[in-house]
């Protein structure tokens, strides 16, 4: 079928929609009528090139949709059914055996390899094969999404909100909730006030954490971090020893955790420093280079640093949670949400760079 798709033929260009050709679904498969699609930080990396999915491509990984057709083999969900998106996992491989989806072994091949998990694409353009990403390229009216990727979304949550829970949100709080574990009277540092770090907040907040600093160079940001449950804020801008200043807050010793969700190298050393000995660093940013001296930064005072694929969530198990969480008011994540129109693509991106917005979803029709 013809649909109409925002394209990406060389590093780092505007988007362009055009028409492209889909592919029915193959087995396993979904054909998914796309309801919204938010824009995440890594579909701005990977146009970038920061991550070398194969152009041309289709991005867009936080879609959600109504299902119009099934492929072969499809039982558990049925046409007409609404459904959000999530990152691509394999089922068979020993960590999807385990229960770790997020650990999939081919999770680099479907999420950013730019094919399904068969190992095929289903989109073309100019007589191309198309490269998708995250096994579903939500940035299209239509996207062929393998039934692993879907969660059932619930009739009282507006579809167009759910798309940016099954990435940048699932990825903050699940920081916290499958990660982190933390206890009622600890502290953490979160670090980005983004859709990740203001998702963590939020998590921590319900996990009842005592002091819950936010770092940010945006005011803006901070205030809608103190709303939505940080006890103290830290403008990188305007403070010379962030972790002094944490220190400063937590009893002289630092935060027992840090969030990273900047994908700045600077920021996760700076987050590693401002944790105690026996604290735990999480990276969630997509971050290229950092050098640490492990025995001063790490062995000495027994700290962790930990690498976190969305939030270690099994979406289809934390999603609901994270709802109930909605239901009764206490993870209010639609407060992060402003919608563009689909043709606004280019501005949606520009608008989230400036900081102007937090998470901007396209609306298709
Ligand atoms: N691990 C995963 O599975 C996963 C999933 C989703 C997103 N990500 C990554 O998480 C990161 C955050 O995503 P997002 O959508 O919230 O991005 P975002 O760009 O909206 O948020 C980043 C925030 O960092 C702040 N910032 C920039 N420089 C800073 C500094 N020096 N000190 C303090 N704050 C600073 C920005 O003002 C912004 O608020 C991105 O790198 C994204 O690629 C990772
Ligand atoms: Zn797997
Ligand atoms: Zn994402």
């Amino acid at each position: 079928m013809i649909i109409k798709a925002a394209v990406i033929e060389e590093e780092g260009q505007d988007f362009r929609i055009v028409d492209m050709e889909l592919d029915a679904p193959k087995a396993g498969e979904t054909l998914v009528k796309v309801a919204a699609c938010g824009v995440c930080h890594t579909d701005d990396v990977a146009r970038n090139q920061k991550v070398p999915v194969p152009l041309p491509a289709v991005f867009g990984h936080e879609g959600c949709g109504v299902i119009e057709a099934l492929g072969e083999g499809v039982t558990d969900f049925k046409v007409g059914d609404r459904v959000g998106f999530s990152y691509a996992w394999c089922g068979e491989c020993e960590a999807c055996r385990r229960g770790r989806p997020y650990g999939c072994e081919v999770n680099k091949d479907i999420n950013f390899g730019g094919v399904q998990l068969d190992g095929t694409k289903r989109l073309r353009y100019k007589g191309r094969e198309v490269s998708s990403f995250f096994g579903q390229s939500a940035f299209a009216t239509y996207a062929v999404v393998h039934r692993n990727n879907l969660i059932h979304a619930p009739e009282d949550v507006p579809l167009e909100l759910i798309g940016p829970v099954g990435c940048g949100i699932q990825t903050g709080a699940g920081a916290i909730f499958n990660y982190l574990r933390p206890g009622a009277d600890e502290s953490i540092l979160v670090t980005g006030c983004g859709a990740v770090g203001l998702s963590c907040v939020m998590a921590a907040k319900i996990a009842g954490l005592s002091r819950i600093i936010a770092c940010d160079i945006v005011d803006s940001r901070l205030e809608l971090a103190l709303e939505l449950g940080a006890t103290d804020t830290v403008n990188a801008a305007r403070t010379r020893d962030v972790p002094a200043a944490v220190r400063a807050m937590t009893g002289g010793l630092g935060a027992h955790y840090a969030v990273d969700c900047t994908g700045l190298g600077a920021c996760v050393r700076q987050s590693l420093v401002s944790v105690r000995s026996v604290g735990v660093c999480v990276v969630l940013g997509n971050t290229q280079d950092l050098t640490i001296h492990v025995e001063s930064e790490l062995v000495g005072p027994t700290k962790t640093l930990a690498g976190l694929v969305e939030g270690w969530s099994i979406p289809q198990v934390f999603i609901p949670k994270l709802f109930s969480y909605y239901r009764q008011g206490k993870f209010s994540f639609d407060r992060l949400i402003t919608f563009y129109d689909f043709e606004d693509i280019n501005k949606a991106f520009e608008d989230t760079k400036s900081g102007k917005v937090i998470k901007a979803v396209l609306k298709m029709n």
